[in-house]
This record gives structure tokens, sequence and C-alpha cells, in this order.
């Protein structure tokens, strides 16, 4: 405990020092979450994320969480230098969605507008038309559908197709999952329903169709903590990271949240609810890159040019 106190301490030094902010999400660890909050940084879902970094002042971000919020961060400040505590942090979602098997499955399908998930890489959103994320993908889909478009949308199947349930548009799905949210099951949760009868259930869009079928709200990390801060109950079933059970606690003192069943709690699954690429963000490393200044985010500008648009596109849209 103290060793933590003492590396909390040397963090907030050298964020000063380097004239650095942190912009954290609410899957890692509680520690950088608290330390992003009070020390003027920011800790939210990745259309804030995104925002927060672009208009910030500081010329250094450091962004605790995976690669595909550093990249979308130096896409939208080339000039800014982007740190993260461990490059090796991605997603199943973007290592499913390879930019060249992409860019063919688009080359088949001129006809159809591309809505890409925030959760790729700079090259994916180089070859899409709009950006979004679990925030608005709703939003800006009906928004394409009442002007007549298809879609093409990528990588996440459970998200793209809860959007085309939702607006009724017409959309082919690349079929990519997030392993965390996959994990979740639809008949243990009613299993779990029926003991919780007044429980609320909130439920992120990457959780397969059957779990999102028995959702109280839907959206993302930023709606369902609003929604636990807001709704008119004392019990909720949290179907996301079981990271957000951090910030849910401190934002609803009182009520009571229970982690949505996986298939795994068993040797099958070590990280149920837990994003083991969200995990590798600690006070540790944390405190070497702010030292070092190692494990630096560097996109090519070509393709940094070509992203931006996607990614201007929807915060132009959410302003
Ligand atoms: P949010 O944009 O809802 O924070 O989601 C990001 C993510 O990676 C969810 O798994
Ligand atoms: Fe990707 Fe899922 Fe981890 Fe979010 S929780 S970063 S979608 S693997």
């Amino acid at each position: 405990a103290e060793e933590k106190i003492a590396l909390k301490e040397r963090i907030r030094k050298l964020l000063k020092e380097r004239e650095a902010v942190l912009v954290a999400h609410y899957y890692v660890d509680a520690d950088l979450q608290d330390l992003a909050e009070e020390t003027g940084g920011c800790v939210s879902d990745s259309l804030e994320m995104a925002r927060f970094g672009r208009d910030h002042p500081a010329k250094t971000l450091v962004v605790a969480g995976v690669r595909f919020m550093g990249e979308t961060a130096k896409i939208l400040s080339p000039e800014k230098t982007i740190l993260m505590p461990d490059l090796d942090a991605t997603c199943s979602l973007d290592l499913g969605c390879p930019a060249d098997e992409f860019a063919a499955f688009c080359d088949q399908h001129p006809d159809r507008t591309v809505v890409v998930y925030a959760n790729t890489s700079a090259a994916v959103k180089a070859r899409a038309d709009w950006m979004v994320t679990s925030s608005i993908g709703l939003d800006i889909v009906a928004h394409l559908h009442a002007q007549g478009k298809k879609i093409l949308w990528a990588p996440d199947k459970h998200l793209g197709g809860y959007i085309q349930q939702k607006t009724g548009a017409d959309m082919l799905l690349w079929q990519g999952s997030c392993i965390v949210h996959d994990e979740f099951k639809g008949v243990e949760l009613e299993l779990m329903k029926a003991e919780h009868p007044h429980a609320k259930v909130l439920v992120h869009p990457e959780s397969p169709a059957s779990v999102v079928a028995m959702a109280d709200v839907v959206g993302s990390t930023t709606q369902l903590i609003n929604a636990a801060q807001n709704l008119d109950a004392t019990e909720f079933i949290v179907a996301t990271d079981n990271g957000i059970l951090h910030k849910m606690r401190m934002a609803a003192p009182g009520k009571h949240f229970i982690e949505a069943p996986t298939a795994g709690n068993s040797a099958t699954c070590k990280s149920c609810a837990h994003c083991p690429w969200m995990a590798m963000n600690g006070l540790q490393n944390l405190a070497d890159v702010l030292e070092s200044g190692k494990n630096e985010i560097f996109v090519d500008p070509a393709i940094g040019k070509e992203a931006v648009r996607a990614i201007d596109r929807m915060l132009d849209f959410a302003a």
C-alpha cells in the first residue's frame, strides 16, 4: 500500500513536470481512473476520450486504455506527443479486422457507405466514410438510413446487428466480436434476473443479441454509468467489463451492482468480464513511460490524414 502511494505521488509529479494530461477509459485500473480525474485529465467513454484529447491544450497526452484510443488521439492531434503505458494493449475487434482484408471487402461493395467502429486500426479508419463509437453509432446510422444510404459496417457483429435491428437500415456486417462481451450469456442472465426481479439490466451493445434483448438500458460506458445514477432502482445487473463498477459505485452510492453472468465463471475463462488488454495499464508502467517518454504512439501521417475525415464527421455530428 505504501508503494502504491509513492507511485501515485511520482505520477502526479511527472504529469506536472511533463505538462502532460492523463486520459483514461472506465475499464482500466481504478487507481488510474482516480488519478486521471484528480489531476485534471479525464475518465470516460471512447467518444469523450477523443474529444477531450483533441481539445486539451497539453502538449503530451498519456492514454490509459487500448491502442486504438491512443491512435485516435494522435490522428486528431498529430502535433501532440501521445504516450501509452503498454503499446501491446490491443483489442480483439481491431485484431479481427486487418486493413488489407477490410479494403478488399469494401472494394466488393462500392455502393455502400462505410461505417467503422472506433475499435479499429488507423488504416481501417482511413478507408471509412464514418467512424462511430458505441454512444453515437445508432444515431449516425439512423441519419444515414434516412438519407437512403446502404451501410457496410465493421467490425463488431453484435453492435452492428443491434443497430440494424433498431434502425432497419440495410447493413452488411463484418463478423468481428469483443472477447469480453461475447462471454455474456442470455440463458444465465435470465436465471439471474429471476433471482433479482427488481434489478434493472444495463448492457453494452458489444454483447450478444440474447443479452441485449433483456436490457433495460443499452449504451456506451458513459451512458450506462448515467443510467445507474439516474434510474429509479437500487439494484442493477451489469453486462460490460467489470472495470466500470468502480465508477458506477462512486456515481451511485448506496445502489447495488451485480456482474452479469459469463459462460466462464469457470476454468475455461481466465479473464471473464475484464479486458486483458485494458488490464495491461498499471501504475508502474504509467510512471515508467512518464519518466522515460518511451511508448510513444505514431501514425503514418498519410494514413492519419485519410482517417481524420471519418473521425471528424462523427465529432461534427456529435457537436
Ligand atoms: P465505450 O466507447 O462505450 O467506452 O466502449 C469502448 C470499448 O472498448 C468497449 O469495449
Ligand atoms: Fe476491445 Fe472488448 Fe477490450 Fe473493449 S473490452 S477494448 S472491445 S477487447
